[in-house]
């Protein structure tokens, strides 16, 4: 896996007088790219901000290509596998590399829907500790650091067999943090996971329930919930597998790497955009103020408003995912909430900034937090809940990134810096007899 088709060439770089040969590695897909890892020897580094050209590792795993707007799964076009696959099928072919027969499906089911999988009384007492004003990522990013104590599968001897088992149990478990993460937000009483209903049906039933109900969830929005999820399990590089993959590469455990990864995933600017979303969307509302306003004020670089949920670093076009979400949260806010007022501002948002100079020239699309924020509401989560949903989604690339890194090996991830601060100076004298 992961091996570049060979070698494209080679790039010369000149730098005082001298030229420096440089290797080119043409990938299956995508951009070709130098390799620079030899250019210490001639006493430089590359500056590369946010990383937006540095290929860090190879991976077999997920392309995105940016340019069409396409986004694929060890090779399958998701919007494929979205409209027909379920979720854990997706994580199985994240994980192990092809779509599972149906003995290898029941059996990886089996193994994730395990009861014994998730140590609930311990875990219960974290969540008994949580504070409703604790943000249910913090939760989840906690309770599965919390994993590390139950890991017995931490002392497999085969680091691939090790990963699998602890992204099972990882699997396993998010469901069950996120709907007592959702008990915690409501204040009402924790839900049990149901094993007989399936991965996405179980997660609602744990959010939705209450206990002692036989209440279960609809089919339209458990078929909803798991196409979401399969739309988010994984995106390349972003920059919550793109931290996990840095924290394995120094060797720590497993789940300290996912609770390392959610924390990166809560940012407004990476999966934390799906409740900015609808707060945004709420604020357009509440002000009564015209589209234009606001879209006066993201082409604005003196005020940090930006479009939630439009942009980013690879797609420019619309990004495959939100294509999807966008059609799903038509189909599915008009059966359960058919006047949500944030969907009608949604749509008429995303009309005038495709129409907008601005959008149009930076190719600024509607991103996957675009319209899923539309559908957890419509769903009758809060906004709170909407990344520790993505997080359940995500997870099963996070294991599938950790797995290759431990089957591959990779070296110590170490980005170099542009050093600006002063030379050497002595400390004053005054200073030093303080
Ligand atoms: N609203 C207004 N202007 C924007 C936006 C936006 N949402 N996104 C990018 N731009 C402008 C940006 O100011 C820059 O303009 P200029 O060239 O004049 O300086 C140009 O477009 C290029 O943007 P950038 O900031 O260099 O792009 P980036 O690749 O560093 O950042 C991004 C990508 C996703 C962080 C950014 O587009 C953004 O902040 N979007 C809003 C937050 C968001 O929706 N995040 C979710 C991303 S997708 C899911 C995920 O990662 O979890």
């Amino acid at each position: 896996m992961g091996v570049p088709e060979g070698s494209a060439g080679a790039a010369t770089l000149r730098y005082e007088g001298t030229d420096i040969e440089l290797p080119v590695e043409r990938p299956t897909l995508g951009r070709s790219a130098v390799d620079i890892s030899g250019i210490g020897a001639h006493g430089l580094a590359v500056y590369d901000p946010g990383y937006a050209n540095t290929a860090a590792y190879q991976s077999a795993i997920t392309f995105v290509d940016g340019e069409a707007g396409r986004l694929y799964y060890r090779g399958y076009p998701v919007e494929q596998l979205a409209m027909s696959a379920s979720f854990l099928d997706v994580a199985y072919l994240l994980i192990y590399g092809e779509l599972p027969g149906s003995q290898q499906s029941e059996e990886f089911v089996a193994q994730v829907r395990a009861p014994k999988a998730v140590p609930h009384v311990a875990i219960e007492r974290l969540f008994d500790w949580f504070p409703e004003s604790m943000h249910p990522m913090a939760m989840l990013a906690t309770a599965t650091e919390a994993l590390t104590a139950y890991a017995e599968e931490d002392s497999a001897a085969d680091p691939g067999a090790k990963v699998e088992a602890a992204g099972v149990r990882l699997l396993s478990a998010l469901p069950i943090f996120t709907g007592y993460a959702m008990s915690v937000v409501r204040g009402l009483p924790r839900g049990r996971s149901n094993r007989s209903l399936d991965y996405a049906e179980d997660l609602l039933q744990l959010c939705f329930t209450i206990p002692g109900s036989d209440h279960l969830p609809d089919n339209a929005t458990a078929r909803a919930l798991n196409t979401l999820l399969i739309l988010h399990a994984d995106h390349e590089l972003n920059c919550s597998t793109a931290t996990l993959r840095l924290v394995a590469s120094s060797g720590a455990s497993f789940y300290s790497g996912v609770s390392a990864a959610i924390n990166a995933l809560w940012g407004p600017l990476h999966g934390g955009a799906n409740q900015a979303v609808i707060r945004m969307l709420q604020e357009i509302k509440d002000s009564g103020k015209p589209l234009s306003y606001f879209l006066e004020r993201a082409r604005d670089k003196m005020d940090p408003f930006r479009l939630m949920g439009f942009g980013h670093r690879v797609y420019k076009n619309y990004d495959a995912r939100a294509k999807v979400i966008r059609q799903v949260a038509l189909d599915l806010v008009e059966k359960l909430a058919p006047a949500d007022p944030l969907l009608e501002i949604a749509l008429r948002l995303e009309e005038v900034a495709l129409a907008d100079e601005y959008f149009i020239s930076r190719r600024l699309y509607p991103n996957v937090d675009f319209y899923s924020g539309i559908i957890y509401r419509a769903i009758g989560f809060p906004d709170e809940m909407f990344t520790p949903l993505f997080v359940v989604g995500r997870s099963a690339g996070w294991v599938a990134h950790w797995l290759e890194m431990a089957t591959e090996g990779s070296r110590i991830g170490r980005p170099t810096q542009l050093y600006v601060g002063p030379v050497e100076r002595s400390v004053p004298k005054a200073a030093t007899t303080a």
